[in-house]
Order: structure tokens, then C-alpha cells, then sequence
């Protein structure tokens, strides 16, 4: 029998003109409108995460979510959360279940999905500014994306596009 084709990674990412993506082991804003898109396109699926994500984040388990914690440390296993010491290893696990491959972060996890070769969906939310942070989405605009969607949207505080890219 030959072996199922390895799952895309839907890369899911809010990121300022400048790359940011966190401050201080947090979001650097609250985009309401943001982060009812997150949790949404990320509920029922696999959610592939770093280990401080993962305690910054609560409520992962709700609405079906199965995480993946990326950490050389096995004791924060629990009910309901596999953990597993690298990138890879999280793939190999997020392979044998049910559900989309959401990558939601941090930094170097996304490095390692740019670079995996597989197939990459990547759910960009764009703000348009410059925000003062200390984690970065790595750089992938040189890589031939395919838009699949754009939308823009505003709130009081920042302007914003939603993006949906392929690659292939
Ligand atoms: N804007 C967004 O969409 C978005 C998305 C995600 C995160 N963020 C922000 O980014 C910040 C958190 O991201 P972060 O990059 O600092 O941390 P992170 O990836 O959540 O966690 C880092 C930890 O995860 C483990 N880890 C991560 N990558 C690994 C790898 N490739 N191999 C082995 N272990 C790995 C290590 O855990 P151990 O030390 O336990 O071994 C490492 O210390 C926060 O500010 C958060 O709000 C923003």
C-alpha cells in the first residue's frame, strides 16, 4: 500500500507591515475582528504551536481544537494536548489525526514551515503598519505565492487586509 501524500500546512498568522508578530510574549494589538477569524478558522482542526503560544492560550482545547505543542519539555502533556520535541516530530503526529494542519506560531515554527516543502496555505492577516514588537514572521514574500482572496477590513485602531495564498 503507498503511504498517504503528506497534509498541507495552513500557516494562520497576524503580522504588521514590519514583520511583527509579538511583543512581550503577547499580541501587540486586539483586532477583534482578528481574533473571531482565528478562532474560527482554527476550531475543529489540529493546531500546531510553540510552547509559549500554548500557555498563552488557555482555551485551545475548546471548540475541537487538537494541540500540538512544539517543547523540549513532555511534562506539560495533558489531556487533550500531545507534546513533541520538534517540528517534525509535530508533523509526524499531526499526520496520524483528523483535521486540518493549522501552523499558528511562533516564529521559528513558521521558519520551519516555510521551509518544510510541502504545500503551504497561508491565512495572512496584514495590518497596515509599522508596530514596535520582538517576534517576527519570518520573511516568505520572495516565495511565488498564488492569491487565492484578499479582503479589507478597518477598526478604530488599525486598517487591515485578509489574504489567503497557495503554494504551490
Ligand atoms: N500575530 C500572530 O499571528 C502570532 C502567532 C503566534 C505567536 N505570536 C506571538 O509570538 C510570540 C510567541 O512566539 P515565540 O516564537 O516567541 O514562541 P513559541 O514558538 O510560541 O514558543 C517558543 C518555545 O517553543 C518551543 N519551540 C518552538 N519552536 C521550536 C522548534 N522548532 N523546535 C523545538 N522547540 C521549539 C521551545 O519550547 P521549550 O523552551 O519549552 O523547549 C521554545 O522555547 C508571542 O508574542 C505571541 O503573541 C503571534
Amino acid at each position: 500500500m503507498q503511504d498517504a501524500a503528506p497534509k498541507p500546512l495552513h500557516l494562520i498568522v497576524a503580522c504588521a507591515e514590519n514583520r511583527v508578530i509579538g511583543r512581550d510574549g503577547r499580541l501587540p494589538w486586539h483586532i477583534a475582528e482578528d481574533t473571531a477569524f482565528f478562532h474560527a478558522a482554527t476550531a475543529g482542526q489540529i493546531v500546531v504551536l510553540g510552547r509559549i503560544c500554548y500557555e498563552t492560550w488557555p482555551q485551545v482545547r475548546a471548540e475541537g481544537r487538537q494541540p500540538v505543542v512544539i517543547s523540549r519539555n513532555p511534562a506539560l502533556a495533558s489531556a487533550g494536548a500531545h507534546v513533541t520535541p520538534s517540528f517534525s516530530s509535530a508533523l509526524a503526529l499531526a499526520d496520524t489525526l483528523p483535521g486540518k494542519i493549522m501552523v499558528c506560531g511562533g516564529e521559528r515554527i513558521y521558519a520551519e514551515a516555510l521551509a518544510s516543502g510541502r504545500p503551504l496555505r497561508l491565512h495572512l492577516t496584514l495590518i497596515h503598519a509599522e508596530i514596535a514588537g520582538d517576534t517576527f514572521m519570518p520573511e516568505g514574500r520572495h516565495l511565488p505565492w498564488r492569491e487565492i482572496s484578499r479582503r479589507e477590513s478597518a477598526d478604530a485602531n488599525y486598517r487591515y487586509t485578509f489574504f489567503e495564498l497557495s503554494l504551490p
